[in-house]
């Protein structure tokens, strides 16, 4: 087991009680909200410590330059679109895209699902008012429901419970297909080649599906296939979600036996959201006593020395893979506002994982009013990403994606060319609009070229 970490003192799961936490709800019954956290408390943990240790060590790699992460999934994982397909759906992609970084970038990719776990969604505004109502704003499935009325909108505790379980499912299913053969390679380079098949770009991208499948058919020949190699056709994949309701999380944590160290066991790896990332508030608080590898998402607000000092208080070890730093700027602000806090980290000597989030950076309501994003800017903020951390000679470690495997629309733009007027054909997400599958897929393949050049 791993060495224990040394807390302060002061820390224990329930610290950051002792300040400010941003992005509560206000349970209206408190007896109540004690009795579900009381049950919460009393659940087995979704993931151990081991599983959370080894994610580390995969991370430790990114953070050496030497692998690169994949992490995704839906803004907000839902009660209503909870389904098997749904997580299957994810899981596919998912895998879809990690053979194609893979190949392409000749290096491992850490898999890491937005999924089971993630609920709780920070808002802009704590109500919302449509014509004359005012009522809380809608704050995720684990605090409250998102239909315009007083009583979905009021926080109810016993959602914590839903979640959970919810959460288990999803995490039992996905344990299941990755290492019940979903994970095959040829399976997964066969569903590339079909999406391939039928792409406006197939010329650009056939060239790399179709290496991958020589590369196959090359090992299937050398006797190296899933049936003489069990291992081809398993995988590792990881969870993760913001941990924002701490309540929840707090509930959740426990105490390794072995080693003595705390972990969140209800995900192997969480973050702290651009809202919530107060050097003296609460989730910092919570976050810094943990055991599990931790992001932390970085706006273009933020200055380098806040940074430092963020980072000094989340990874104070500076355990390479421990922390990751999630950036957020938007497409026409990150070759601005990176390059010194790239510097400034490097210069300190820390040892973090860069991964790009471009998707909060570039919300925009269209003219119809629905929330979006377009492909363009999305993959513009990943080639500067790549081009600012390697003029700084730094690893463009990941990318931190909201997607679904489902064929939603959402964003705009890409080969099939999401147009505003499209929107309201299959807009599903409660919060932020998600690239769907082809969407994504073409992303992978635009990404696998940034990682050969
Ligand atoms: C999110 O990841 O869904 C999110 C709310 O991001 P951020 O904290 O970067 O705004
Ligand atoms: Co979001």
């Amino acid at each position: 087991m791993p060495p224990s970490i040394p807390q302060a003192t002061s820390w224990s799961p329930g610290s950051w009680q002792h300040l400010t936490a941003a992005q509560q709800p206000q349970y209206p019954d408190s007896q109540a909200l004690n009795a579900a956290i009381a049950q919460v408390a009393g659940q087995p943990p979704l993931v151990f410590a081991k599983e959370i240790e080894q994610l580390k060590q995969s991370l430790g790699a990114v953070a050496n330059g030497e692998a690169f992460l994949l992490q995704g999934g839906d803004c907000a994982e839902s009660f209503r679109d909870f389904s098997a397909n749904h997580i299957r759906d994810t899981l596919k992609v998912i895998l879809q895209m990690a053979i194609v970084l893979t190949y392409a970038g000749r290096a491992p990719v850490v898999k890491l699902g937005r999924i089971a776990g993630q609920f709780a969604k920070p808002r802009s505004a704590n109500t919302e008012t449509r014509g004359e109502q005012t009522l809380d704003s809608f704050r995720g499935d684990i605090v409250n429901a998102s239909e315009f009325e007083a009583s979905a909108r009021r926080p109810d505790p016993g959602r914590m419970l839903q979640a959970y379980h919810q959460s288990t499912a999803t995490l039992n299913l996905l344990r299941a297909m990755v290492q019940g053969g979903m994970a095959d390679l040829h399976q997964v380079n066969q569903w590339n080649l079909d999406f391939v098949q039928g792409n406006e770009q197939c010329a650009r991208y056939q060239q790399l599906a179709g290496q991958i499948q020589d590369t196959l058919d090359f090992m299937e020949v050398c006797g190296i296939d899933s049936a003489s190699h069990p291992a081809l056709a398993r995988t590792e994949l990881y969870t993760s979600h913001e941990a924002l309701l701490l309540n929840y999380e707090q509930a959740l944590t426990r105490r390794d036996s072995l080693s003595g160290n705390w972990y969140n066991c209800s995900a192997h790896m969480l973050w702290i959201g651009e809202r919530t990332r107060q050097l003296d508030g609460a989730h910092v608080e919570y976050m810094r006593g943990i055991g599990n590898p931790i992001g932390v998402k970085v706006g273009p607000a933020i200055g380098a020395d806040e940074l430092l000092r963020l980072i000094d208080a989340l990874n104070p070890e500076n355990i390479p893979g421990k922390l990751t730093l999630i950036t957020r700027m938007g497409a026409d602000t990150l070759a601005e506002k990176l390059p010194p806090l790239a510097r400034a980290v490097a210069g300190e000597g820390h040892k973090v994982i860069w991964s790009s989030d471009p998707m909060h950076g570039n919300t925009v309501t269209a003219g119809n009013g629905y929330k979006t994003r377009s492909f363009d800017k999305i993959f513009t903020e990943i080639q500067q990403f790549f081009g600012v951390l390697r003029a700084e000679n730094l690893h463009p470690g990941g990318v931190h994606l909201e997607m679904t495997g489902a064929h939603v629309t959402e964003c705009l733009g890409g080969s099939y060319a999401v147009s505003e007027a499209d929107l309201e054909q299959c807009y599903r997400s409660q919060c932020d609009p998600r690239l769907n599958a082809q969407q994504v897929l073409e992303l992978a393949f635009n990404i696998a070229e940034l990682l050969r050049a």
